[in-house]
């Protein structure tokens, strides 16, 4: 019988302490032991010389659309996009048709996606002015990433616009709340500036740098208030980065990809609609300032904030057309590229996708190559030039502002829990994601009464 299930073995391995070249082997799901493993036998050998090993890459900011299989994503080819792309777990976002907003919603999603995620997966409770005192009990729901507040409109109902409902809904429980921080008010008064240009190129003018400081200033003040942590998701201007400085015992920074790869007003001429996305993608001296950020150590996480909306809905006249894209998939090749190109540290990735995720949201067991964490890696070929194709992605709207774009860098095996999900590009098996646990949730052990439900 062979010792392990699964050897890693030869790989450059990004590990809490550096870089090191070393065999990692996993025993029922976790890794049981990191060095040198020449004799050791495995169900499973993956050969990674010449390769990286990082802990499995976490993308905390999803749309999977699901309920509602609206723009034609659903959990299922969402993981799928994430596996392919390197991801090993997921935290999927509220905004959906109903949105999650009570038990019996949370419950029914919850059921409907536990057996076909590709990937290991938690999900939002979204905020309304109705539900802010269950916001407490819903936290605690299994496989609860948290609460996610929208202060300004996007795609789909939620809203929690103004200041006496956000008191509200930050007074009701413990954990991390995630925000979407565009102030409604000024959004609403704004919005006959796009309706005039007609031309998606006016989207960072009717959303503009105010709208989202304004936000961010109203959080912050009425978080420290409340005493509560929060998260800022998908930060894009450099006055936010700037008076988050002042906040980091209390907040968290998210950064996208594509507002550090996109750049306005090239990317609105080169992409239209498809560019369209809420908060904007703005300038390069908001985009300079991002990246420095990175490099200070400011933020926090790196979130795709995938969220697909098909060509047909996106060819609507601006500004009916919707705001998002998909970016689940493309992720860690786009990152990798920055890698190659000097922009960022292959350490300071693995902080901003494992490390950082698990720190801001106390996941368990995850977020880095340690004994007794699980065994999850993505593999990732730091030399190989690819390009990044329509045939390649796996989301439903079937394409990505990305696509012609050659990057060196690409994710070579997705593993989670020790199982191979992705090798050379293949995904494998059936979807046997888990979900996410969280150390400040007491579903932490699952004794809980909708985890039996579930598994029974
Ligand atoms: O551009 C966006 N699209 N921003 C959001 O906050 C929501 C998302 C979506 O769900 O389409």
């Amino acid at each position: 019988m062979a010792a392990f299930d699964l050897v890693v073995r030869g790989g450059t391995l990004i590990t809490p302490g550096g870089e090191e070249q070393a065999d990692v082997a996993v025993l029922d799901g976790r890794i049981a032991t990191i060095g040198a493993l020449g004799r050791a036998t495995a169900a499973t050998v993956i050969e990674a010389r010449g390769l990286h090993v990082l802990p499995g890459v976490i993308d905390t900011q999803v749309h999977f659309r699901e309920p509602g299989l609206t723009h034609k994503e659903d959990f299922e080819s969402g993981t799928h996009a994430a596996v392919k792309g390197g991801v090993t777990a997921i935290f999927d976002m509220p905004n959906t048709k109903p949105a999650i907003v009570d038990e019996a919603t949370y419950e029914a999603k919850f059921r409907a996606v536990r057996k076909r995620s590709w990937c290991d997966f938690a999900l939002y409770v979204g905020a309304t002015p109705q539900n802010a005192d269950q916001l407490a009990v819903l936290e605690q729901m299994p496989a609860c990433a948290g609460i996610k507040v929208f202060m300004g409109s996007s795609t789909g109902d939620l809203l929690v616009p103004d200041d006496e409902a956000l008191r509200k809904v930050l007074a009701s429980g413990r954990r991390r709340v995630a925000v979407h921080c565009e102030d409604d008010q000024r959004l609403k008064d704004r919005r006959s500036i796009a309706e005039a240009a007609g031309n998606v190129s006016a989207h960072p003018e009717w959303r503009d740098e105010q709208s989202s400081f304004q936000a961010t200033s109203r959080l912050l003040a009425l978080a420290r208030l409340a005493g509560r942590r929060v998260h800022v998701l998908h930060v894009t201007t450099g006055q936010e980065i700037d008076f988050l400085i002042g906040h980091r015992d209390i907040a968290t920074i998210e950064v996208t990809p594509q507002h550090l790869s996109l750049v306005a007003p090239d990317c609105y001429a080169a992409l239209g609609t498809r560019a369209q996305m809420n908060p904007p993608i703005r300038d390069v001296v908001h985009q300079e300032r991002l990246w420095r950020a990175i490099a200070d150590g400011l933020v926090d996480v790196l979130g795709s904030d995938h969220a697909p909306h098909t060509i047909a809905e996106k060819s609507k006249p601006y500004p009916e057309s919707p705001s998002g894209m998909p970016g689940v998939q493309t992720l860690v090749p786009l990152m990798l590229d920055h890698v190659a190109a000097g922009r960022l540290t292959l350490r300071r990735f693995t902080d901003l996708t494992a490390a950082g995720p698990a720190r801001a949201f106390g996941i368990a067991r995850k977020g880095a190559i340690r004994v007794g964490y699980d065994g999850d890696f993505t593999i990732v070929d730091l030399q190989a030039k690819r390009t990044i194709t329509a045939d390649w992605l796996a989301s439903r709207c079937g394409w990505s502002p990305f696509e012609g774009r050659t990057v060196t860098g690409w994710p070579v095996a997705t593993i989670i829990r020790g199982r191979a999900v992705m090798l050379q590009g293949e995904v494998l098996g059936e979807p046997a994601g888990h979900r996410l646990r969280f150390t400040e949730s007491t579903d932490f052990s699952s004794s809980d009464r909708m985890a039996r439900n579930a598994s029974s």
